[in-house]
């Protein structure tokens, strides 16, 4: 099939290159230049496991297109709406400004019979909107809401793999032709069985927003119970292995720690309070509010824990703040919670080193003032104190006897609890973690 994905960030630019390793011919438009001459070249324009070498073998294969013109998506028969859909300034909803631009930009090429399928993360509602805007301008056009449930760090596994298929199709006799081309787009997928759920533009829309918001009210949940545990002496990564066990409840993003960021549960979470405001409806979402303050909070107490562990005060002292992307395998700094703490160190009086294996370079444009090194043992020379707030692989594998040697002062701070706590207190490091006590 022909295709164009319009919208080449991190999920447009993972989905055509996925597309075109499906068999189809895909063509990705996006406004910014230098994006487009990074992908027309088989370079990543961000760091994403298994990226590189997929859009290389796509662009060999000679399916995978890119451009900045989207008179080059003419004649495809299905059009992906993949642009951000960020917070808007001052505000808690989302900014739809992109999403509008790329609806009026397909309006240019977009012929009666042809599918655009919106997959960016929108207010619910949006789709029924946009499908009146396109029946009305171009009759007989089709409009699809197909949600992204992928995850940095696993952006290729995610789109090749999904756990589920979600396509909203409005009502009446258009749904089945839908349903069909969408099963056509993903035929290898659809064919591993794979669960699909065909509904209505709405409750796609919310399946999206809802997932997000759940995950993040369950990282909340157990940080709630963090500071519960630091109030009682318990051990909150011990309470998460016990009630994990339960598979109602479930381990998995069960991991206490400096709680969520990145670029979409945080502004998720509000562009759906404040659609629910819209719609009449916020009292069934106040509690993402405290979801929000919990995983807030978590920044705070980890400054005053660094303030506690610095004998009570962080004038001058060596911090030196291993990771600084919002999670792991990612250079994505957007509402990075490592880099929030680093900062507020720094605004307290410390002296701070920021270290992290992609995303330095991202940081130093967006926080000039911290100074960054290229590897740990670097950031952490005569360290007061070493702070692990990205749980990168590589920092979880440091050898604590060897590391000691390095730094001033044997005190860890793991931030992600993700640091083997006997083998660094035997290597005689002070340990502090968030929801756990001092070993
Ligand atoms: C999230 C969702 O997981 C994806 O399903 C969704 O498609 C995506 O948003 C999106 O809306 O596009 P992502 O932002 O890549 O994906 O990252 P997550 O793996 O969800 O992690 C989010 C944050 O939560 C990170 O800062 C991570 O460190 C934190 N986290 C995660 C915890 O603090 N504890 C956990 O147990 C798990």
């Amino acid at each position: 099939m022909r295709i164009s994905v319009i919208g080449c960030g991190y999920l447009g630019a993972v989905h055509a290159a996925s597309m075109a390793e499906l068999g189809h011919e895909v063509v990705g438009i996006d406004v910014d230049e230098r994006k487009i001459a990074d992908l027309c070249a088989g370079r990543a324009p961000f760091y994403e496991p298994d990226f590189g070498e997929l859009l290389q073998h796509s662009l060999a294969s000679g399916r995978l297109s890119f451009s900045t013109d989207v008179a080059d998506a003419a004649g495809a028969q299905v059009h992906f709406v993949c642009v951000g859909t960020p917070q808007k300034h001052g505000e808690y909803a989302a900014d739809l400004r992109f999403v509008q631009a790329a609806a009026e930009s397909l309006l240019q090429v977009i012929e009666p019979g042809e599918l655009v399928v919106g997959k960016s993360t929108v207010p619910v509602g949006t789709a029924a909107e946009l499908a009146r805007m396109f029946g009305e301008k171009v009759p007989g056009s089709l409009l699809a809401w197909n949600p992204e449930f992928l995850r940095e760090g696993f952006a290729v596994r995610d789109t090749l793999h999904p756990d589920r298929l979600v396509y909203g199709v409005p009502d009446g006799p258009d749904a089945e032709t839908i349903v069909a081309v969408l099963d056509e787009v993903y035929a290898p997928i659809v064919a591993t069985g794979t669960p699909k759920v065909v509904t209505d533009y709405a409750t796609a829309e919310m399946v999206k927003t809802a997932a997000n918001s759940f995950l993040a009210t369950k990282i909340s949940f157990i940080n709630a119970m963090a500071e519960l545990c630091e109030a009682t002496g318990a051990d909150v990564k011990q309470l998460a292995d016990a009630i994990g066990f339960d598979d109602r409840i479930g381990r998995k993003f069960l991991n206490a720690g400096l709680g969520f960021g990145g670029g979409c549960l945080p502004k998720d979470i509000r562009g759906f309070m404040a659609r629910a405001g819209e719609l009449g409806a916020d009292q069934a979402l106040t509690f993402l509010r405290e979801v929000d303050n919990i995983n807030m909070r978590r920044r705070i107490r980890m400054v005053e824990l660094a303030r506690e562990v610095c004998d009570g005060s962080l004038l001058g002292k060596h911090i030196a703040v291993l990771g600084a992307a919002f999670k792991p395998d990612s250079d994505d700094i957007r509402d990075s919670p490592a880099l929030n703490v680093a900062a507020q160190l720094q605004l307290q009086g410390a002296v701070v080193t920021v270290t992290d294996p992609a995303a330095i370079e991202n940081s130093r444009r967006q926080w000039p003032q911290l100074d960054y090194a290229a590897t740990p043992e670097e950031a952490a020379e005569r360290a007061d104190a070493v702070l692990v707030l990205t749980e990168w692989r590589q920092y979880r594998e440091l050898d604590p006897v060897a590391f000691g040697e390095v730094v001033a002062r044997k005190r860890v701070l793991d931030g992600r609890n993700a640091l083997d706590r006997e083998a660094w207190t035997a290597a005689g490091w002070t340990y502090r973690a968030l929801g756990r006590r001092a070993g």
